[in-house]
Order: structure tokens, then C-alpha cells, then sequence
């Protein structure tokens, strides 16, 4: 059971040059894989293909084929494949509907846009919140919340569609530390319970705390995948644009120092 890209190659409608080049990737029901990459590496870009929206919904080219446990989604119809992966933005607000006036509403949205029965919505919204922890904000109006909150909301929204996966690129890029911390821990419990997750994050400590495996993009190409400990302490992070979590960067301090310790685990 595994949403995987098969030698992806994709070029943005008009775009002279393709922004990704033969990429495939394997994300396992339950697993968390973080992908890094500099600016314009082609984070973003991977999350549009993964979830289907690239090209069916924004245009483009691509080679190489999108699969749902081995059924190839180009034949798929769109809501269907959005039942099936979810995508999330960084940017919490513009992802709320604006039409909803409360917390619970707001996150009926796509599940009622899936044409299900009102009963089976009302449970799916109380389990997504529960499972998210912002059963308390239900009754709240979703554009008075926090950046941190909204996130909340907008991955509750995508939950109660029931994905086997979901694609969040930069969850935490525009939150506080609070609102970090927030996205965080309940991403680390949708995790536990089961859901696929790819996230795309500048925030490797993010990342360090949450996934099994870290692929890194540069350029449209796949660099390096591996276990995150590994790849996040790759002496060619900076040659990729990207910054090491907080603990390895301690780590090699203390090492330029000359305090050759090891941290404690
Ligand atoms: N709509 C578009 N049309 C044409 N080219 C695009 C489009 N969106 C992105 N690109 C190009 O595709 C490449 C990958 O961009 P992408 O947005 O995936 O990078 P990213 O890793 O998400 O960067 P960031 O960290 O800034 O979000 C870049 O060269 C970018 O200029
Ligand atoms: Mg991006």
C-alpha cells in the first residue's frame, strides 16, 4: 500500500524547462518521509505532482507515471485521488474556505464535497478533530484564529476526507514557534495513528523529530534519500541550501572546538 512516483519528469505549462527530472519516490501507508531541497529546488513541484494536482488540475507535461497501491492515478477522476491524498500549503489562510463561519464547518468542506451523507460528514469532522486535538475550537470562526490554528483546521479539513496520505509542503514555514510546536505534535499523532505523510519543510528539526526518511531535491533531482539521521548530519546539506537541525549543528561545533563529545541520545 503506497503512493509512489515512478521516474517522474514534469514541466509547468509554458515553462521552457522541466522542474522536475526523473524522480521517484515511495511513500508507504503510515510512513513519514521529509523532503529538503533549497529555493527552487523543486519541493513544491513534488508536492503537485504527488497529489495529483499537477497537471490535471494546473497543466503541464509530465513523463513517468503516479501510483496508488501499483494502479497508475492518471486515469482516476480528480475527486476520487483527493479522497485518497491530501494537500496542504504553508500558507494556513488562503487554504479556509472563507465561506465557513465556524471551525466545524470549515472542516466539513471537502468531506461534503465528496457527496457523503450528512451523518457520515459529522462523524468524519468530530474524529478529524479529535484526532487533531482542536475539538475545543469547533464553534470558533476559522479566519480569527492563530496561523498555527489555521493549519490546524485546513489538516483537519483534508483528514476528514479519510486520505491514505497526505501532502503537506512547508506545514510550519509561516508559524511562530508555538505554532510550530502545534503543527507539530499533531502531525507526530496522525503519524502514530497511521497516516502516510510527506512533508516538505525548510525546518529540519521539524523534520528530525517527525520522519523515517529525508530525500533531498536539488535542481529537479532527487540528490540523496536515506534515514534521517543520516541525511540531515550529510556534510553536503549547505552545498544544497540546507540548514542541518539544531542538534547537528551543535554537534559540529563542539567538534570545531575541539570538544570532541558526543551528545547524549
Ligand atoms: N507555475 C510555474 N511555472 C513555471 N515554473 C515554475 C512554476 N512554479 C515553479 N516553477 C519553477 O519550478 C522550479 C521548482 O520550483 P518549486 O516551487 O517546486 O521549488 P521549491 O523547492 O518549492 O522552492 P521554495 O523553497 O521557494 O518553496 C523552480 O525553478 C521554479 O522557478
Ligand atoms: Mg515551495
Amino acid at each position: 500500500m503506497a503512493l509512489t512516483l515512478e521516474s517522474v519528469s514534469y514541466r509547468y505549462a509554458g515553462a521552457t524547462r522541466e522542474s522536475l527530472h526523473d524522480v521517484s519516490l515511495e511513500l508507504a501507508d503510515g510512513e513519514v518521509v521529509g523532503v529538503v531541497g533549497a529555493s527552487e529546488a523543486g519541493k513544491t513541484t513534488i508536492c503537485l505532482v504527488a497529489s495529483g494536482l499537477a497537471p490535471r488540475s494546473i497543466g503541464g507535461t509530465l513523463k513517468g507515471r503516479v501510483l496508488i497501491d501499483g494502479i497508475d492515478t492518471a486515469d482516476k477522476p480528480m475527486h476520487e485521488l483527493a479522497a485518497q491524498v491530501g494537500i496542504s500549503f504553508q500558507n494556513p489562510a488562503t487554504q479556509l474556505s472563507q465561506v465557513a463561519d465556524t471551525v466545524f464547518e470549515e472542516v466539513a468542506f471537502g468531506a461534503l464535497n465528496l457527496g457523503l451523507a450528512r451523518a457520515d460528514v459529522i462523524r468524519r469532522v468530530k474524529e478529524a478533530l479529535a484526532a487533531i486535538g482542536i475539538t475545543d475550537l469547533g464553534e470558533r470562526d476559522p479566519r480569527h484564529l492563530s496561523g498555527g490554528q489555521m493549519q490546524l483546521v485546513a489538516i483537519a479539513g483534508l483528514l476528514a476526507m479519510r486520505p491514505r496520505h497526505l501532502v503537506l509542503d512547508e506545514p510550519v514555514a509561516q508559524l511562530d514557534p508555538e505554532g510550530r510546536a502545534l503543527v507539530g505534535d499533531a502531525l507526530k499523532k496522525l503519524a502514530a495513528a497511521g497516516t502516510g505523510l510527506l512533508i516538505t519543510e525548510h525546518d529540519t528539526d521539524l523534520l528530525a523529530r517527525l520522519s523515517s526518511r529525508v530525500l533531498v531535491v536539488d535542481g529537479g533531482k532527487l540528490v540523496e534519500s536515506g534515514a534521517t539521521d543520516e541525511v540531515l548530519a550529510d556534510p553536503r546539506l549547505d552545498d544544497w541550501g540546507v540548514e542541518p537541525p539544531a542538534r547537528v549543528r551543535l554537534q559540529r561545533a563542539l567538534l570545531a572546538a575541539g570538544l570532541n563529545s558526543e551528545l547524549p541520545a
